[in-house]
C-alpha cells in the first residue's frame, strides 16, 4: 500500500499534520514505520512534507497525470526507516541532464533486503538481470519507457535521489505495484444517493485501510508478484486486506470472496500508470503503480461488505471521497480523478 494520514469523519487531524510539517522542516527524523516488512505502499509520506507545491496535472492525451517538477518526497531528507540522510539534492541538479560532479550520494540498503528475501533481487554483480525487459517473471520494464543503465545498475528515470543502492525496495530499477480503489456512493437508510450540501453532487465513498505496521489510512494497494497480472494483484490486495480483517464465518467469507471476484471482473476505471514519487526510491531502486477504480454503481456487490469490522490492529472503512481528505499527494489525485469519472464530489 501506499501511504497517507488522513481526515477522518470530523476528527480534525490537521494539527498533526502541521507538527509533521513543522518537524520535516527543522529537518528531524519523521519516520515511525517499521522497516523490515516487505513494502508495498510506503507508509507515510506526509511525514516528510505534509504539503508540497508539486501538483499532479492532466495532461492533453487524457487522463494521465504526470508530474510537473521533480522529486519531491524521493528527496526526503531521511531515508524511511532509517536514520540515513540523503545527499541533499537542489531542485536545478535532479536531471541527470545536468552535470553535477559534485553529486556524492549515499549508498545505502535496509538490512530487511541485505538478508536476501526471496522476494527481493541479488545484488548487483551477484545475477544479471535483464534490465528494461521482462526478466524471467520478474517484469523490469518501466512505464517511463527505457531507463538508462550505468555500471550494471538502473538510473531512476526522473532523476537524483541523494541515496544510491535499494534502501528498503527489494528490485532494482522499477518496483512495481498496484492500488486497487473500490468505490460505492454515500446513501441514506432508504438507499437513495446523498448529495454534498455544498456541491450538490453524490458523495463516493472508497475502501481505505489501516495500516498494521504503522497506523497510516491507505488504499489497500500492494506489490506485483513476479509472473502475476496486475488484475490479480488488484484483488489479491483488495481481498487479503478487506477480507482478513473481516470477523466473517466461513459461508460469510465464500460470499464475499464472490462478489469481490464479481466486482474485479468489471473492466474499471484505469485512473493512473507510472512512476510514483515515493520516500523509498532511490538513484537505482523506484515505485511504479497502476491504480484502477472498481465502482459498485448498483450498490449490489461489495457495497454491503460490513467494513467497520475488525481489530484495532487492521482496520478498513468506507471513507467519504473528498477534496479535504489529507492523503499521500498522488492518492488524494487519484481519488479527485475518480470522482471526476463519475461526476461525483469532490
Ligand atoms: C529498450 O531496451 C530493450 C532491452 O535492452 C531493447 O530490447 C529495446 O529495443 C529498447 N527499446 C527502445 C525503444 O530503445
Amino acid at each position: 500500500m501506499y501511504l497517507r494520514g488522513m481526515v477522518l469523519a470530523g476528527l480534525g487531524r490537521h494539527w498533526i499534520g502541521r507538527i509533521r510539517l513543522a518537524l520535516a522542516l527543522l529537518g528531524l527524523p519523521c519516520t515511525v514505520c517499521t522497516p523490515g516488512i516487505r513494502p508495498a505502499i510506503s507508509c507515510s509520506p506526509s511525514q516528510c512534507f505534509a504539503t508540497s507545491t508539486c501538483h499532479l496535472y492532466t495532461t492533453s492525451v487524457g487522463t494521465m497525470p504526470s508530474a510537473v517538477c521533480p522529486h519531491i518526497k524521493s528527496r526526503c531528507p531521511v531515508y524511511p526507516g532509517s536514520k540515513i540522510k540523503r545527499f541533499s539534492v537542489p531542485d536545478d541538479k535532479v536531471s541527470w541532464g545536468q552535470s553535477w560532479p559534485q553529486y556524492s550520494p549515499v549508498s545505502y540498503t535496509d538490512p530487511s533486503i541485505t538478508k536476501k528475501p526471496a522476494w527481493a533481487d541479488l545484488d548487483v554483480g551477484a545475477f544479471s538481470p535483464k534490465f528494461n525487459a521482462l526478466d524471467g517473471k520478474v517484469d523490469r520494464t518501466s512505464f517511463e519507457g527505457n531507463y538508462t543503465v550505468e555500471k550494471g545498475k538502473p538510473l531512476n528515470p526522473r532523476g537524483r535521489t541523494g541515496v544510491t543502492g535499494r534502501g528498503l525496495l527489494g528490485r532494482w530499477g522499477p518496483n512495481h505495484a498496484a492500488d486497487p480503489i473500490v468505490t460505492r456512493w454515500k446513501v441514506d437508510a432508504k438507499g437513495k444517493k446523498i448529495s454534498h450540501p455544498a456541491s450538490k453532487k453524490p458523495v463516493l465513498q472508497f475502501v481505505s485501510i489501516k495500516r498494521k505496521d504503522c497506523g497510516e489510512w491507505a488504499i489497500p494497494g500492494g506489490m506485483v508478484d513476479p509472473g502475476e497480472l496486475v488484475s490479480l494483484t488488484l484483488q489479491r490486495e483488495f481481498s487479503e486486506e478487506a477480507l482478513n480483517s473481516l470477523a466473517a464465518s466461513p459461508a460469510e467469507r465464500a460470499k464475499i470472496h464472490e462478489r469481490i471476484t464479481k466486482l474485479f471482473k468489471s473492466p474499471g476505471f484505469q485512473v493512473y500508470k507510472g512512476y510514483v514519487d515515493d520516500p523509498r526510491n532511490t538513484d537505482n531502486a523506484w515505485m511504479e503503480t497502476v491504480a484502477v477504480n472498481f465502482h459498485d454503481d448498483e450498490g449490489s456487490s461489495v457495497s454491503e461488505l460490513p467494513l467497520q469490522a475488525g481489530d484495532d490492529a487492521g482496520q478498513v472503512r468506507w471513507v467519504d471521497v473528498d477534496s479535504s481528505l489529507s492523503l499521500y499527494a498522488s492518492h488524494s489525485h487519484f481519488l479527485e480523478m475518480v470522482a471526476k469519472e463519475r461526476h461525483a464530489h469532490w
